[in-house]
């Protein structure tokens, strides 16, 4: 089912409300937000009429560990879907960015709700840059659109679709196995951060390394100078190219 809206303050916010009283796979989507949220407490600027803001509410069986792996099922059928759609090849800088020709065009924010350690609801919001042209504003560096990149404009329904068919193809084969394991092949061979210098933006410490791949649970697998490796977990870190944006 997909509810639509004109106008909303944020789709994951309208989906946190709806979620008692629509059932899983439910996708609200919106033509413009007046409140879009990214990650770590950044807005997550969203213009009418020119891009898509969605978000999808699940009501998995898993436990709440496992939530933060749909960020990358997400993250794989968006760069799938876009793929489809306008026959370029997008990458994914991990955990939650979707890239082409090294600028942003997507971003995802997994959210959830757990009562007494079972998952109420997971709520998987992805805005993508679609027809949108100019970029200005902090933060906006490296956002990029679809249109701007390709020199396509295209239907957003469309886009919408094609992304909504890939994630319905890979979440069966990420519950089964309970892990990326399924997906770890194609995830790395999109992997942006792959092989390249990053810097781990830890609230405990930041630090360098190289970026290795990710492990089954999607950590970022970092080597640091001194041989070691680090899982790196999404949740309040983020990576950054030692040279640039990726
Ligand atoms: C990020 O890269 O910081 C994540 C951005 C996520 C934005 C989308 S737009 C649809 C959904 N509703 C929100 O308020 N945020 C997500």
């Amino acid at each position: 089912m997909i509810i639509y809206k004109e106008e909303i303050d944020s789709t994951n916010l309208e989906a946190a409300r709806l979620s008692e009283s629509v059932p899983h796979g439910t996708v609200i989507a919106a033509d413009a937000q007046t409140a879009g949220r990214g990650r770590r407490g950044r807005s997550w600027v969203s213009k009418r009429g020119e891009n898509i803001y969605f978000s999808l509410l699940l009501k998995p069986d898993f436990g709440p560990e496992q939530a933060s792996m749909l960020t990358i099922v997400m993250a794989l059928a968006v760069a799938h879907g876009i793929e489809a759609v306008y026959s370029c090849k997008p990458q994914v800088k991990w955990p939650n960015d979707i890239v082409v020709n090294g600028r942003k065009v997507c971003g995802i924010l997994t959210e959830m709700q757990v009562e007494t350690g079972a998952i109420k609801h997971v709520i998987v919001g992805v805005g993508i840059n679609v027809n949108q042209m100019t970029f200005e504003g902090d933060g906006l560096t490296f956002a990029t659109s679809l249109q701007k990149e390709t020199g396509i404009c295209k239907d957003r329904k469309e886009l919408l679709d094609a992304v909504l068919k890939q994630f319905w193809q890979l979440y069966p084969e990420f519950c089964e196995a309970g892990t990326l394991k399924p997906m770890l092949q194609v995830y790395e061979a999109r992997l942006a951060n792959l092989g390249r210098e990053v810097c781990v933006l830890d609230p405990k410490g930041e630090y360098q390394g190289e970026a290795l791949g990710i492990n089954e649970q999607g950590e970022l697998l970092v080597q640091k100078a001194d041989g070691t490796t680090e899982a790196v977990y999404a949740g309040e870190v983020s990576v950054r190219g030692l040279y640039g944006y990726v």
